[in-house]
């Protein structure tokens, strides 16, 4: 894979951060968040092969969950480390290093509609780039996703702990906190903004969850393709 310089950094970060949850020293880390997607994904008929794409599939609890449904799981994620984490659990789903950026190389469009993702799953890794590449990335999903496929991701909400005071309309990157990695934040305007002509939304709600033991802001979305 090749990165630019801001991939390189983020992967690194994230390399440390999955480092720690593989040794075992920060266990805490990898506790499981809540089963967000039950409310959304129908388990696959009895005896239909349905594929399902993770995206940032981090320590793997979503593909896991995924798996359990009955779904043909792929898990991608930028961070060789996570998808080790990721694999301890769920050795029946199929793993890729993948930078959102550049799905082509490792998860190319596949030819025939019928070939492509019945569900693609993001939870909390759409939300580390700017408008330009938040927006490749949502074409990117769109082009693996079936005609009648669900695309359900969660993303951090403006009043996320660490978020600007323009983060509702701002586009700009922040860096603020421990890590140091940008991060955006979204309102529901933006949201709207990067699905715009390419998805119609079928659910989307703010919510705050409890998340590495504290809470967290985020927006819920589920689309199908416009
Ligand atoms: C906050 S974690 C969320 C992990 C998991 N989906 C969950 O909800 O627990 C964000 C994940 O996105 C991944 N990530 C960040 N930037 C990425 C990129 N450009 N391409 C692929 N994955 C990326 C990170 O490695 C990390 O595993």
């Amino acid at each position: 894979m090749s990165h630019n310089h801001t991939t390189a950094d983020a992967l690194a970060t994230w390399e440390r951060r999955y480092a720690e949850a593989l040794d075992g020293t920060a266990e805490a880390r990898d506790k499981q968040p809540n089963p967000w997607l039950a409310r959304h994904v129908p388990a696959p008929p009895a005896g239909v092969r349905q594929r399902a794409l993770d995206l940032g599939c981090g320590a793997g609890h979503d593909t896991a969950w995924l798996l359990a449904q009955g779904f043909e799981v792929t898990a991608a994620d930028l961070s060789a480390n996570a998808l080790a984490l990721s694999l301890r659990r769920n050795s029946g789903a199929r793993h890729v290093q993948a930078d959102l950026l550049a799905l082509d190389h490792v998860l190319p469009v596949p030819a025939l509609p019928e070939d492509a993702w019945h569900l693609i799953v993001a939870s909390l890794s759409l939300h580390y780039f700017n408008l330009e590449d938040t927006r490749k990335v949502f074409a990117a999903i769109r082009a693996r996703l079936r005609p009648d496929g669900l695309f359900a991701f969660r993303v951090n909400a403006f009043d996320e702990t660490g978020a600007p005071p323009d983060a509702a309309s701002s586009w700009d990157l922040s860096t603020i906190g421990t890590d140091a990695l940008p991060r955006q934040y979204f309102s529901e305007e933006k949201i709207h903004t990067v699905l715009e002509g390419q998805f119609v939304l079928r659910f989307l709600e703010k919510q705050t969850v409890s998340r590495y033991g504290s809470q967290k802001s985020l927006y819920e979305v589920v689309a199908v393709k416009a």
